[in-house]
């Protein structure tokens, strides 16, 4: 019998592609879904763009036309019903339905908000930074439909008058090998397939590379870096993230000695791709392939598009310029290959995180998802562990019961709750609510007494020290002085605006911002018997010498975010014994810029650094710096030769004081003499251990061939035989011999 057309239509199956199989391997997925895209498509998945409701200030242009066919949207937070919306229209309606990456920048918290990166280093706690990029990996998801974050910063910086400095974790690549990789498992997980599961979503390790090494401070300047500070400060987190298995890398803005970063294939493939076998995505940083005009590099967009495209950049952040893709290759000007590999990276990423799989978030209310018990407890926990006791003459902290005193809470920032929340705080707010000030706790912790609150001086605008001096109030001094008087204790809430370090917020001076300095003076001339302690809320180190020596007691609040207030307070009662230390040198003045701890040798012995002050060699608070409510001693280093050219060192640390405290060992390797020179110390481990009073602990470090050798401009390792010394304090060190 003849068979009807129709009859034949209604029995065929309509096979699923392979792309869409969850059970095939991600690179069969990959190179089925890549086979079936049109040029255009291709092109559609390189392209980035924001749809709105941008966070960032700085980047102009909000609203531009979606395409359902783009790869992702950045910076969306419309909520998830909407963000689904769009998503539908991806998955559903466009022929290949591939799957759209939702990209934001959670950088210490979504609502929740922790302290900036540049504290959390100085936790010397790396399982903080897991547990707390977990939370926020888990609120963006749940409350933004968020799936790759552009975070961690990992940026190792020297030069404090960069607005960025709060965003990485300090100035040395140790330390941020360390927290980038804590950063990367919070975010995805420590295996592979974590990552698929909902609630983990992608990091981006940025700005790669050597942003932090602007000129002057500048933000978005030029950078000229030789191939050895490349290797030697600047690649080693970026290394470290990769090897944690982040999936993405976003290229930076700055001029690396004369070729951009986004369109530099030395860092982007010959090193990322070709040596250290990155096989994720590269995303350019906002605009930086239309940027390529302003630095002179080129000042056509196809051009510019082709050199990045080339040089490994696979992603084009907001500016379109990907587009003009098309015409190069279909004029045979580029090759379609160059295409094909950025599309086969960016698909990987969206199939390695499970998106065709779960591309749709969930509907909850922010109620529901955000601001968990568990996640507020982890802010505040995190707190206390990243404010530094920079001070604290004649044991002036933790105060004495206070009962019926009158404490006297002065400064603009005392009342403030976003000095705290600080630059980058995604979906947090303003708000007395979450992020209380030191005023509410104040009142809190000091119930039986008198708390008066004055500002004495108006509250640092964010970008301007002019603006700030417009909003003198000749009776905010005078007030603040009558209450100084009239207190048994005085709390100083000095610092910097929650917005006045971060992106494209270097300052030229780091001093105290307007009045401050005054303040501090008229408050202990008013009050010179009583002690005054400085509470300093800030996102950089802040040069502020003199003012400190006025003050009994100095608490670095940096910005600390949820927990700030709650943690200061309690660690003024003597709740919480404060433990951090600083992850960035504080210089006594700009002029002393760079000063950082891995700084190699000088030409000349015992010489003064400058001779206007003589006096004071150094920085004013080096790396490492932070006291507590105990004492620790550090007994002398023993070394011993370990198997397969290892050797082990140990020492014995002391809590001689009467309170249980933490203490970060930290220690330093001096290579005596090396055919490439070596920095007088080198941070190779750290580990912060908890000591009761009285108790002793044996530290113990393996140091390997690889810790005792050096990387030369072409990133290779080297081990060089003689003499190195291992310390884990200034006092005390050992030395020892490698021979090979
Ligand atoms: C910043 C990046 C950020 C991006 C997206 C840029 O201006 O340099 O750090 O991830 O904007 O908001």
């Amino acid at each position: 019998m003849k068979k009807t057309p129709s009859a034949k239509k209604a029995c065929k199956k309509v096979a699923t592609p392979l792309y869409k199989d969850p059970k095939q391997p991600v690179e069969a997925r990959v190179k089925d879904l890549l086979r079936r895209m049109t040029l255009e498509e291709k092109i559609d998945q390189l392209t980035q763009m924001p749809i709105g409701g941008d966070i960032n200030p700085n980047n102009p242009g909000e609203w531009r036309n979606f395409s359902p066919t783009y790869g992702s949207i950045l910076s969306y937070c419309g909520g998830t019903k909407k963000r689904n919306e769009f998503q539908r229209l991806a998955v559903e309606t466009t022929r290949l339905g591939i799957p759209i990456i939702w990209g934001f920048d959670v950088i210490h918290g979504w609502r929740t908000t922790f302290p900036v990166s540049l504290a959390q280093a100085g936790s010397f706690r790396p399982a903080l930074t897991e547990k707390l990029s977990r939370i926020s990996a888990l609120e963006a998801w749940n409350d933004g439909g968020v799936n790759w974050t552009f975070s961690p910063m990992v940026e190792v910086a020297h030069d404090p008058r960069w607005g960025r400095v709060v965003e990485g974790y300090g100035e040395d690549p140790l330390t941020a090998q360390v927290f980038t990789k804590a950063a990367v498992y919070g975010y995805q997980g420590r295996k592979a397939e974590q990552l698929k599961t909902p609630g983990y979503i992608a990091a981006c390790l940025k700005h790669f590379v050597g942003y932090s090494a602007s000129e002057g401070g500048r933000d978005y300047a030029y950078t000229d870096i030789s191939r050895r500070a490349l290797w030697e400060w600047y690649l080693p987190p970026f290394e470290a993230g990769v090897a944690a298995g982040a999936r993405t890398l976003m290229s930076s803005f700055n001029d690396i000695t004369g070729t951009p970063a986004v369109a530099n294939y030395y860092t982007q493939t010959e090193v990322l791709r070709n040596r250290w076998g990155f096989d994720g995505f590269i995303v350019s940083d906002w605009g930086s392939v239309s940027q390529l005009k302003a630095q002179r590099f080129s000042s056509d967009p196809a051009e510019s598009a082709a050199a990045s495209v080339v040089a490994g950049n696979d992603m084009c952040m907001s500016d379109g310029y990907y587009k003009n893709l098309k015409a190069l290759v279909e004029d045979g000007k580029l090759p379609v290959k160059v295409i094909n590999k950025a599309v086969e990276r960016v698909l990987r990423v969206k199939f390695q995180i499970g998106l065709f799989e779960h591309p749709y978030a969930p509907e909850k209310t922010k109620e529901e998802v955000c601001w968990l018990p568990e996640y507020l407890q982890a802010a505040v926990e995190t707190a206390r562990e990243t404010i530094v006791l920079l001070k604290n003459e004649k044991n002036t902290l933790p105060l004495k019961s206070q009962k019926g005193k009158r404490i006297a809470l002065i400064g603009p920032n005392g009342d403030k709750s976003l000095c705290h929340i600080g630059w980058w705080a995604a979906l947090a707010r303003d708000d007395e609510k979450h992020a209380p000030s030191l005023l509410t706790k104040a009142r809190e912790f000091f119930p039986d007494s008198e708390i008066v609150f004055e500002p004495g001086c108006p509250e640092p605008f964010p970008a301007s020290n002019a603006e700030t001096i417009k909003k003198f109030d000749p009776n905010q001094l005078p007030a603040a002085v009558e209450a100084a008087k009239s207190a048994d204790v005085i709390l100083l809430a000095l610092g910097e605006h929650g917005h006045q370090s971060g992106e494209y917020h270097s300052r030229r001076d780091i001093c105290l911002p307007p009045f401050q300095d005054e303040l501090v003076d008229a408050i202990r001339k008013a009050a010179p018997d009583k002690p005054i302690i400085a509470l300093v809320t800030a996102g950089r180190p802040l040069a502020f010498q003199e003012a400190a020596k006025k003050v009994d007691a100095i608490l670095y609040l940096w910005q600390s975010g949820y927990g700030a207030s709650q943690a200061t307070m309690e660690i003024l009662t003597g709740k919480v014994n404060p433990s951090a230390k600083l992850a960035m040198t504080f210089p006594r003045t700009v002029g002393q810029i760079p000063v950082y701890v891995n700084a190699h040798h000088p030409a000349r012995f015992d010489l003064h650094d400058y001779q206007d002050y003589p006096e004071e060699d150094g920085p004013w608070f080096p790396f490492g710096y932070g006291l507590s409510y105990t004492t620790f001693e550090y007994a002398e280093p023993v070394v011993k030769k370990g198997a397969n050219g290892t050797f082990k060192v140990k020492v014995s640390v002391t809590n001689t004081g009467k309170k249980a405290g933490a203490e970060t060992i930290i220690w330093y390797l001096h290579d005596l003499e090396a055919y490439y020179t070596q920095p007088v110390k080198r941070v190779v481990s750290f580990e912060k251990i908890d000591l009761e009073p009285g108790e002793t602990k044996v530290v113990s470090l393996t140091l390997t061939p690889e810790m005792l050798s050096y990387v030369n401009e072409d990133g290779q390792r080297q081990l060089e035989e003689g003499t190195f010394e291992i310390s884990a304090s200034e006092k005390t060190s050992a030395s020892f011999t490698v021979s090979l």
